[in-house]
């Protein structure tokens, strides 16, 4: 392997100038071959990681694997919801089908106060370099979380320890359409260049008084908080 610092690439500008993730909806049926998911597992494992505490690991659901776990995650929802209807639960069932590969990456933390927020932003950009490495290979990808990430029925039966947190579910597979842009924030409401006395640019959509939506079943490990 060369080890690359500040090499030029041009194409990988481009390439990040237009990331967008790929609409479920728009993702087709075609999966990357074993030698692919080594790779962009591989690339998903090159991260920044303080400690060298390698604080994630992955989860491959290819196949007839994703309609077993679909049955599991069934079983967690009627446990939430008893009254469900068949329709819904069949869409529960159905929800890793919804791409050709899903890979969980689990964020697994060790117990050491000092490192623990780091041990989960290293496990966010395993998620992100996973999706990376999966798009310059020519597979759309989407990062959800879903309730099925802070849900521990699920967790547990899909073979989590406690304590372990889904850093993100990567859905994978070939974009049959590019999407279209969104919006972004501008720079000026983001970018601080920072002065004695410059105000910090938090985004326009920053309200210290306005909640976020509460995801059920989401709780920050204490040691975050
Ligand atoms: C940790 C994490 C969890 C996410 N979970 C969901 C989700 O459950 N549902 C959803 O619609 N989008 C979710 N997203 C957002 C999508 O991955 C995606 O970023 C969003 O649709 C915007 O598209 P873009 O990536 O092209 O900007 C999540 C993103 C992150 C970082």
């Amino acid at each position: 392997m060369t080890c690359i610092s500040g090499k030029i690439s041009p194409d990988v500008i481009t390439y990040l100038q237009g990331r967008r993730s790929c609409s479920l909806s728009q993702m087709g049926d075609t999966a990357p071959s074993d030698d692919e998911i080594k790779a962009m597992i591989e690339i998903a494992s090159r991260v920044p990681d303080h400690g060298r505490l390698f604080p994630w690991y992955f989860v491959v659901f290819k196949g007839e694997a994703r309609a077993q776990a679909g049955d599991i995650l069934k079983e967690a929802y009627l446990e939430e919801e008893p009254e469900a209807s068949a329709a819904k639960l069949a869409l529960e069932a159905e929800r890793f089908l919804r791409a050709p590969l899903v890979i969980m990456v689990v964020s697994r933390l060790r117990p050491t106060k000092k490192t623990i927020w780091e041990q989960i932003l290293s496990s966010g950009a395993a998620c992100y370099n996973l999706c990376l490495a999966a798009n310059a290979m020519g597979y759309g990808t989407n990062w959800l979380s879903e309730w099925m990430s802070y849900n521990d029925t699920f967790k547990q039966k899909i073979g989590l320890a406690p304590g372990e947190h889904i850093a993100g579910m990567i859905y994978i597979g070939n974009a049959m359409e590019q999407p279209e842009e969104r919006p972004r924030p501008a720079q000026n409401e983001i970018v601080t260049y920072w002065t004695p006395d410059a105000a910090l640019q938090r985004g326009t959509t920053y309200d210290p008084e306005k909640p976020v939506p509460y995801v059920k079943g989401f709780t920050f490990p204490d040691e975050v908080v």
